[in-house]
């Protein structure tokens, strides 16, 4: 007797496609304009995803930390460009995408500077362009069952509605909103909000392999109900 096909749009291995660390955006052939970021949470939650048996791609920022578990499929990145292809590649298998890389706002306009800038007595002044916004442009060309989460680094009495913001104005499933203090730090304390209203805390800030955990518990349970 046949088998009935599954009609739902939600498949059954999780593909999680993660985002982690710092872009350098290049200012000339020896600097560039960075963040300090340091990947660990992203690198924490791919090993972490791996170890729960799901297929999992994460796409590293030009940072030291690597991930310790070899079923962890990695692909480096440098600029937001580059990013922004290896999302648009990524994407077409990614069932959850995390995007955790703390991607910068602004490049210089034109691209690098050819050669090393000399130092003069002048003034240098530095004209900057905006970085496309990456998350906003994965949710909007986002298939039914991809399940999308964004984080928001915040002042701590910002921390909320701005979390409400980006998730509405990025049009993703889940934001999970830090205070700046998060940034290079071995701790986290987080505010994660849903597009369905749902809102969930740490007690207080807790250790990024412990937070890694429980980000995922959550994420399996929203993306199971929730993916759209
Ligand atoms: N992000 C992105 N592309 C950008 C900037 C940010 O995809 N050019 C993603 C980040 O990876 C993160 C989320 O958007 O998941 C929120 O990033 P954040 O820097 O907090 O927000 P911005 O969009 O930069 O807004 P603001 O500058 O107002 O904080």
């Amino acid at each position: 007797m046949p088998v009935a096909q599954d009609q739902s749009p939600r498949r059954s291995i999780t593909h999680l496609l993660v985002t982690a660390g710092p872009t350098h955006e290049p200012i000339d052939s020896v600097r560039f304009l960075g963040n300090r970021s340091s990947g660990r949470l992203g690198v924490s939650l791919a090993d972490q995803a791996a170890q729960r048996g799901w297929d999992v791609t994460l796409l590293l920022g030009p940072v030291s930390i690597l991930p310790t578990d070899s079923r962890v499929r990695l692909r480096r990145f440098r600029t937001a460009a580059d990013l922004q292809g290896l999302l648009r590649e990524e994407m077409t298998r990614a069932t959850i995408l995390i995007m955790a890389a703390a991607v910068a706002d602004y490049r210089p306009l034109d691209g690098a500077s050819p050669g090393k800038i000399r130092r003069t007595a002048d003034n240098l002044r530095l004209e900057l362009e905006p970085t496309p916004d990456l998350l906003a442009e994965v949710a909007q060309s986002r298939t039914p069952g991809q399940f999308l989460v964004g984080f928001a680094l915040e002042p701590r009495e910002r921390m909320r509605a701005s979390a409400a913001e980006k998730l509405a104005r990025k049009n993703v499933d889940m934001i999970v909103a830090n205070p700046l203090e998060t940034m290079d730090s071995a701790t986290i304390e987080a505010l994660v909000l849903q597009a369905n209203g749902v809102e969930n805390f740490t007690q207080g800030a807790i250790d990024k392999t412990e937070f890694g955990s429980w980000l995922l518990t959550l994420i399996e349970q929203a993306a199971g109900k929730d993916a759209r």
